[in-house]
């Protein structure tokens, strides 16, 4: 048998080596021949550690979502002292090393490829489409910061307010297409809401102001409270 153990890689900053020191832990103590892939962002991927392993007479696949993220544990550390200078009364914060870097992983993954296995023989839907390949005809699209300040001052509560109002309106993507993003840089302005292609920034929004944004900017097609591009001039036209 050959294990791989399935990581992710988009949402994740670094960590890549670790995963791949996992699988080599985990090769040393069982003695079961054990690799890391990827299934997105990062080499090998999944195909590439199939096709390596396509003549082996059993594969077991170990999803692996614990690659160690030096974003998060920066911004864990960020965020707590942000809570805490805004609130009255916390408790005695601690934080410990990632699970990531645990050694027990090694025996929980050696633990993972001798229990109970489901073979994957079947096909649980379609791996491509035609509506794959068609770009949005969206008329505005709007990101939504869901960056750690951002959401530290209420994005969460915004995106929701935001996406409520849409549906209340019938507002579908093919007329408003909602991307939630990472940081945008201007965290103080946060949370920040951006209308494109209006290029339309909007500042420390609540779920009141993302209701206006929704009624008069996405549906009346009026930016709220005259809000105008950021490049434009006093007549309202951007200047680049
Ligand atoms: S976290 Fe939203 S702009 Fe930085």
């Amino acid at each position: 048998m050959t294990v791989l153990l399935v990581a992710r890689a988009v949402t994740h900053h670094g960590g890549h080596d670790a995963i791949h020191r996992l699988a080599a832990q985990v090769s040393a103590t069982t003695g079961v021949p054990t690799q890391a892939c990827f299934l997105d962002g990062a080499e090998p991927s999944l195909h590439t550690a199939l096709d390596e392993t396509a003549d082996h007479a059993e594969v077991l696949l170990v999803p692996a979502h614990l690659p160690p993220d030096r974003y998060l544990d920066t911004w864990i550390r960020r965020a707590v002292a942000h809570w805490r200078a805004t609130r009255d009364r916390h408790p005695t914060i601690s934080v410990s090393q990632p699970l990531a870097t645990q050694p027990s992983l090694v025996t929980a993954v050696a633990e993972a490829t001798t229990g109970g296995h489901t073979l994957l023989d079947g096909n649980p839907g379609p791996f491509r489409s035609p509506a794959w390949s068609q770009i949005t005809r969206h008329r505005r699209q709007v990101l939504i910061c869901r960056g750690p300040r951002c959401t530290a001052y209420g994005a969460n509560q915004v995106a929701t307010a935001l996406n409520e109002r849409l549906a209340k309106n019938g507002l579908g993507d093919d007329d408003v297409l909602v991307t939630a993003t990472g940081c945008l840089f201007p965290c103080n302005l946060g949370p920040l809401v951006v209308v494109h292609p209006d290029d339309t920034w909007y500042e420390n929004v609540d779920p009141n102001l993302a209701i206006r944004i929704v009624d008069e900017h996405l549906r009346d097609g009026s930016p709220v409270d005259g809000h105008r591009p950021r490049n434009a001039d006093s007549s309202g036209v951007r200047s680049d």
